[in-house]
């Protein structure tokens, strides 16, 4: 939890009436107007209409404004020191991204104290929080030896409990010429170091990263430590990397730029998310992956916002539910689902991202009628009130 971050366990209850329009992402019928909704403690205890709503101990009158569930951001990279501005900069002047910067960011990150790391990875929480994301899964991977990824999942698991130990990052520079003694350290010495502190494990599975055989004996190694698979596939060249997370009952595959047929078969036919990242094609000047060809495929999707100084410098749900429906094909209402309940599937989780008696109590009011605003008011800031665990921000 961050330090502002007030708990209400205390069983407080909370009235949120006068809703214009209420989205549940909850059965059939998900949308529900002229509604409240009452909150007790960090859940939600009720949802209807209005004009039979109970009565609660405070009362928010969201004054015909639109609500959602909170934003699930499932997928971002939030403890390292430095930017990389200059090299966002060349690439927009023509240069491609390789992914090679991560290991500017590696010393950048190496050379930062604990407290620089944790001031900066509690600020882009909060950022988040203000732009309506209640919750964020955070990975490792900007410190590629055995203590300092420790500690990023350390400072991570101060901020969130979806935390994901991503040492195959990158080989770091030191072990360039020794790949596979790199993935020894990674299966070993480092995920024994870094499985206390983590829910999930991803490995990069790219060109330039690590290959199908490297990203297997990674993600083995890591299920047999207790962690659940989450892979970053696909993003810069197709490969084995979808096909590898669907076998191994991966809870997502990240980015999914290039897609053959049998790839999206494959995730049609499980249950692994394909979680879309558009932050970072906006980013790196890169074409979209096709949301509409996965949806129509039957493949669950969900949208995040990658967050990290190299790809996708956003912290924005708000703005990756504007790039989806703009330039990914989907519907607003599909944009939003991917963005709430979709983040949810990808993590495993059933008490967010809905707003359901019982589910959690984050959600948020927008300075809206209508959530629809979130795509056709680009750049806007719409977030009006945040209720994080019961409590408004
Ligand atoms: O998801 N693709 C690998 N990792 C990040 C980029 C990290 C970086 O460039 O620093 C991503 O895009
Ligand atoms: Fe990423």
């Amino acid at each position: 939890m961050l330090a502002t971050d007030k708990a209400n366990s205390g069983g407080m209850s909370v009235l949120v009436t006068n809703i214009g329009e209420l989205t549940t992402q909850d059965g059939e019928v998900g949308t529900l107007h002229d509604a409240a909704v009452v909150v007790n403690g960090d859940r939600i205890a009720w949802i209807g209409p209005a004009a039979q709503a109970p009565a609660a101990d405070e009362r928010i009158d969201a004054g015909g404004r639109a609500v959602i569930p909170g934003f699930v951001d499932s997928h971002a990279h939030l403890v390292f020191a430095g930017d990389r501005a200059a090299e966002f900069a060349a690439r927009m002047a023509g240069e491609s991204y390789t992914g090679g910067g991560i290991r500017t960011t590696v010393a950048a990150t190496r050379a930062a104290s604990d407290d620089e790391l944790t001031a900066a990875a509690g600020r882009l929480v909060a950022e988040m929080r203000r732009q309506g994301t209640t919750t964020v899964e955070i990975k490792s991977g900007y410190g590629l030896n055995v203590d300092d990824e420790k500690r990023s999942l350390r400072i991570a698991r101060s901020l969130t409990p979806e935390t994901t130990f991503l040492g195959a990052h990158v080989v770091p520079a030191e072990y360039l010429d020794r790949p596979d003694e790199y993935v020894a350290l990674v299966t070993g010495p480092m995920l024994a170091a870094a499985a206390p502190y983590a829910r999930w494990i991803d490995v990069f599975c790219e060109r330039g990263a690590f290959d199908g055989d490297q990203t297997r004996a990674i993600l083995t190694a890591g299920a047999e430590a207790g962690l659940e698979l989450r892979v970053h596939t696909n993003q810069l060249t197709a490969g084995p990397g979808v096909q590898l997370a669907v076998e191994l009952g991966a809870a997502s595959a990240d980015h999914c730029t290039h897609l053959s047929d049998a790839d999206i078969d494959a995730l049609a036919a499980s249950d692994t998310v394909a979680t879309l990242l558009p932050g970072a094609e906006f980013s790196t000047r890169s074409p979209y992956p096709d949301a509409r060809r996965l949806v129509d495929a039957g493949v669950t999707v969900a949208l995040a916002t990658d967050c990290n100084p190299g790809s996708s410098y956003t912290s924005s749900m708000p703005f990756c539910v504007a790039l989806a429906v703009r330039e990914m094909g989907l519907a607003p209402a599909e944009a939003l689902w991917a963005a709430t309940a979709g983040g949810a599937r990808s993590l495993r989780r059933d008490d967010i991202g809905v707003l359901r008696p019982g589910a959690r109590a984050d959600l948020v009011l927008l300075d809206a009628p209508t959530f629809l605003h979130l795509a056709y008011r680009p750049g806007v800031p719409l977030i009006h009130t945040v209720l994080h665990n019961g409590v408004p921000q």
